[in-house]
């Protein structure tokens, strides 16, 4: 070793070894440092600060996804009021633009206007880009929408949008950065960097609301339900994570594609029976044609669906009378009428919306009220656009196998049923991974700090995920005396924030 060599590792080992001294050090935001933007919403002009891609974690292993871009509304520093709050009170939005799982940049306020979550199969193309072959151009894919994060500047909050890493990320030497848990990992260290700096920037960092959808709603139940549980302490030390809480206050979920070890099972308790399907998401083919399932495909969702009522029953969830929900062997019950009678409700709202409701034979309607649901002709209406199992597939071509690899191992089985009937040679993954992705088992466990507020938004064409996922989370978080407003928005596909003024009338409501 050249002497200057062994200079340069003796002067790193010093720094790295003060960095190990203070871990956190790097970690104030750096509140000098800052621009000024001007936006325009509503014909209404807003000026803000934006403090773009700071380093939320000091040891990062993907500067490009670890950091976060917080924007404070200008007024905050001059001692004024915006919507009734200031610099101390105002809620700090925390919006990620997770999207099937993948690696997810820092929202911005300037996004494409076209909505501000990527889709399924990863970064949003620019408005630039060509649309990949055969797909109708974005325009027609995504509607507009006005910007989350300008229409929460505007309402007064401070946003922060962290980054996170997600299923296909690579380090330099090809291996995977991004498997489980890593997403929900950084967006815990980022909620721990903004209580880190509470004192130092406007925002009550007490009243940290969580807005993500599908896999970002999914990551957005985790932070709730997994405040401060000591499974993720290893890894947020690993990543050199703000030694602060990671609870949150308040949950914000569209769509969640959550409890993934269980979800193969509530989506043939859903849809067995419906053997046609069409694959759907923003980037199927707009011309996808409706396809038969396979002869064994059908077998896999009988198979799947006799799973669910034992799995649901283990659950001992109880109605707002108490009553034990259950499902018998064939998958009936009162948790089925417990998800009718949301349908019902969504119904319900729509018609007093005036929403003809006529051209939905499968809703019945008697004096203006919705008293009762063809359940089986609804869900073929909305139709199956997954196969069997929906999300551990069998080949291991789905999103959700990949989230579960390691390392080295791209993807992987992570139920029992799948690993059992592989179509391929495959391992499983690690069970604390699993437990470490799904909301459902750290809800009302000692030493785990829930969000006390959550308002779930669960769109009735929603074919992504069951219903039955989101309804029971909102159950258990109910049992557990957890205030929960979930709804099911009449004829709402896969999608999320397309109700802001609801979704800010109703983080007003909890936080004034
Ligand atoms: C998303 C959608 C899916 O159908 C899925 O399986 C995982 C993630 C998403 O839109 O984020």
């Amino acid at each position: 070793m050249k002497k200057t060599t062994l200079l340069c590792v003796v002067c790193l080992g010093f720094f790295s070894a003060l960095k190990a001294q203070n871990p956190t050090e790097n970690l104030k935001l750096d509140t000098s440092k800052f621009q000024v933007q001007e936006l325009t919403i509503d014909g209404k002009t807003i000026k803000v600060r934006a403090f773009e891609n700071r380093m939320y974690v000091s040891n990062p292993v993907d500067t490009a996804y670890q950091k976060m871009n917080i924007y404070i509304p200008e007024a905050y520093f001059n001692n004024q009021t915006v919507n009734g709050y200031t610099a101390q009170t105002a809620p700090i939005f925390f919006p990620n633009k997770v999207g099937g799982y993948m690696p997810a940049k820092p929202a911005t306020t300037k996004d494409n206007p076209m909505g501000m979550r990527p889709p399924i199969n990863g970064e949003m193309p620019t408005m630039g880009n060509r649309p990949p072959e055969g797909l109708p151009p974005m325009r027609e894919r995504m509607p507009s929408k006005p910007l989350t994060v300008v229409a929460a500047l505007a309402r007064g909050y401070v946003v922060a949008s962290p980054g996170a890493r997600g299923r296909t990320l690579k380090d330099q030497n090809g291996n995977f950065t991004g498997k489980a848990p890593a997403g929900i990992v950084d967006l815990k260290a980022a909620v721990r960097y903004l209580k880190f700096n509470d004192a130092v920037m406007p925002g009550d960092a007490n009243k940290i609301i969580s807005n993500g959808t599908s896999a970002g709603g999914a990551m957005s139940t985790l932070l709730g339900a997994t405040g401060d549980a000591v499974d993720y302490e290893p890894f947020l030390k690993a990543i050199g994570a703000a030694k602060a809480s990671d609870a949150i206050f308040a949950v914000s979920a569209y769509c969640p594609i959550t409890n993934l070890e269980h979800a193969d099972m509530a989506y043939e308790w859903q849809f067995d029976g419906i053997n046609t399907y069409k694959k759907g998401g923003p980037f199927a083919k707009k011309d996808a044609q409706p396809q038969e399932l396979t002869t064994d495909q059908i077998k896999v969702s009988q198979a799947l669906k006799v799973l669910f009522p034992d799995y649901l029953n283990g659950l001992q969830l109880k109605d707002k009378k108490g009553v034990v929900l259950s499902l018998d062997k064939s998958g009936n019950g009162n948790f089925k009428t417990l998800v009718q009678s949301y349908v019902m409700a969504s119904a319900q709202k729509a018609l007093d919306s005036g929403v003809d409701l006529s051209e939905f034979p499968f809703v019945k309607v008697a004096q203006l009220k919705v008293v009762g649901i063809d359940y089986e002709a609804y869900v073929k209406f909305i139709g199956r656009q997954k196969t069997p199992p929906a999300f551990d597939a069998l080949d291991l071509s789905s999103p959700e196998t990949q989230l579960f690899g390691t390392a080295t191992i791209d993807n992987q089985h992570f139920t029992a049923f799948s690993k059992a009937n592989s179509t391929v040679t495959a391992t499983t993954a690690d069970d604390q991974l699993i437990k470490m992705m799904n909301p459902m088992h750290y809800i009302g466990v000692s030493g785990v700090a829930t969000s006390k507020h959550w308002r779930i938004r669960h769109g009735s064409n929603d074919k992504d995920t069951g219903l039955a996922i989101s309804i029971m989370l909102a159950t258990l978080l109910e049992n557990n005396n957890v205030q929960v407003d979930l709804a099911l928005p009449w004829q709402k596909p896969h999608s999320g924030d397309y109700d802001l003024d609801e979704l800010f009338q109703w983080i007003d409501g909890i936080c004034k």
